[in-house]
């Protein structure tokens, strides 16, 4: 049975190696403690999952969901939009229920991408923007991040000829696996150069609520955004909800509706008890999230310490609950995070594996707790360089 060219394409799994080594740890009975996956390890605020209850208990909520989501949950959304951003949706036209963030980013391109246009993607990022290229037969363009161009692409170095073939560009700020938040210029000159060269601007902001200085904006809060623009927000870091699958798009008129076509012929919508959850989720964020920031912060805040200490270069925790770490004396992403497993049975992720410009740092994930954190701290100190 012969792959798909498509499938051919997708690059093997880059952590096969480090997978098998922790695997080997944990049989040896070593205690590992895993900061690989931005998987928040606190549960979904109580509340949340008694609303999710009693929804579950509705026979109407039994039956196949609203393709584009329920009311209640588009009203929640664009109600959020307006208080903490300060823009207006239509939540009939300019919102769409997503199942999970991913699966919106996964499934946008299908509705613009034809064979041969360009995709400009940032490296390092979250694969899932160049996996949309690669399954629409576009062309992938990287624009690496670096710490000198503060990790935000420069468009002003893509060539002419390029970004007349460009349909999409992917932005993620806060921006994972870096930590870096944009600011609103960087926004605006992104926003110019899509009205110029009439393009797709598609931000992912899954980690807006994850900050820990000033709140970061959203795209829409530039003029004339809306005319270009979508924007993809997830509930699963935010409520910590990884596991029930939901989050929206919202934007303009035609990008949104278009996403909505191609997921009303690929799936159902999401299960409208989880959507009810999520509304509940959105209305009460100012109240529910507080104390959930607060935790990542400390957590933060205990291991830069112990990290500066140790002379690692990193940037301050701004937003999400990423550490961008350089790599020491020299190592690869690779070399060094095989150490850490093989010596101090911490996983980490190597940079490479985000993109090429991710070689020589590693990514820290918070989602361990303090007492975690502290040994984390002990065997870093302990690790013979
Ligand atoms: C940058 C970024 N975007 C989107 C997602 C997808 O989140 P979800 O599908 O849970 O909404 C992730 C998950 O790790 C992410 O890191």
């Amino acid at each position: 049975m012969e792959f798909s060219e498509r499938l051919k394409k997708i690059p093997p799994y880059l952590f096969v190696e480090l997978d098998r080594l922790k695997q080997k740890k944990l049989e040896e009975g070593v205690d590992v403690i895993d900061l690989g996956v931005g998987d928040p390890d606190i549960p979904t605020p109580s509340e949340i999952v008694e609303v999710a209850k009693k929804a579950l208990e509705k026979p109407e909520n039994h039956r196949y969901p609203s393709n584009k989501g329920a009311f209640i949950f588009r009203k929640a959304c664009v109600e959020y939009m307006e208080r903490r951003f300060g823009v207006s949706f239509d939540p009939e036209k300019e919102v769409v229920a997503l199942i999970g963030s991913k699966e919106g980013i996964a499934h946008f391109p299908i509705a613009f991408v034809n064979p041969g246009d360009v995709v400009l993607c940032p490296e390092p990022a979250y694969p899932v923007y160049k996996l949309g290229a690669v399954f629409t037969d576009g062309e992938p363009y990287f624009l690496p991040l670096t710490w000198e161009n503060g990790f935000f692409p420069e468009l002003s170095k893509v060539p002419e000829e390029v970004l007349r073939k460009t349909k999409i560009l992917w932005l993620n700020y806060p921006n994972n696996p870096t930590g870096a938040v944009a600011t609103k210029e960087q926004f605006k000159e992104v926003i110019e150069f899509a009205r110029k060269y009439d393009f797709i601007v598609a931000h992912d902001a899954a980690y807006v609520e994850l900050y820990f200085e000033e709140p970061p904006i959203s795209i829409f809060e530039v003029e004339g955004a809306k005319d270009v623009a979508i924007e993809f927000h997830s509930l699963s870091k935010t409520f910590c909800m990884t596991g029930w699958r939901i989050a929206f798009a919202v934007g303009n008129e035609k990008l949104v509706s278009a996403l909505a076509k191609v997921k009303s012929n690929i799936d159902s919508g999401v299960f409208t008890a989880v959507q009810e959850a999520g509304a509940y989720a959105l209305n009460n964020l100012e109240r529910l999230v507080p104390p959930l920031r607060e935790v990542f912060k400390k957590r933060g805040e205990l291991l830069s310490k112990e990290l500066k200490a140790l002379g690692y270069e990193f940037l301050p925790l701004k937003a999400t609950f990423y550490l961008w770490v350089k790599t020491p004396k020299g190592l690869s992403s690779q070399e060094f995070c095989k150490k850490l497993i093989e010596e101090a049975g911490i996983v980490v992720t190597p940079g490479s594996g985000f993109g090429p410009s991710g070689e020589g740092y590693f990514r820290i994930a918070l989602t361990v707790e303090e007492e975690s954190l502290k040994k984390v701290a002990k065997r870093l100190r302990e690790l013979k360089m």
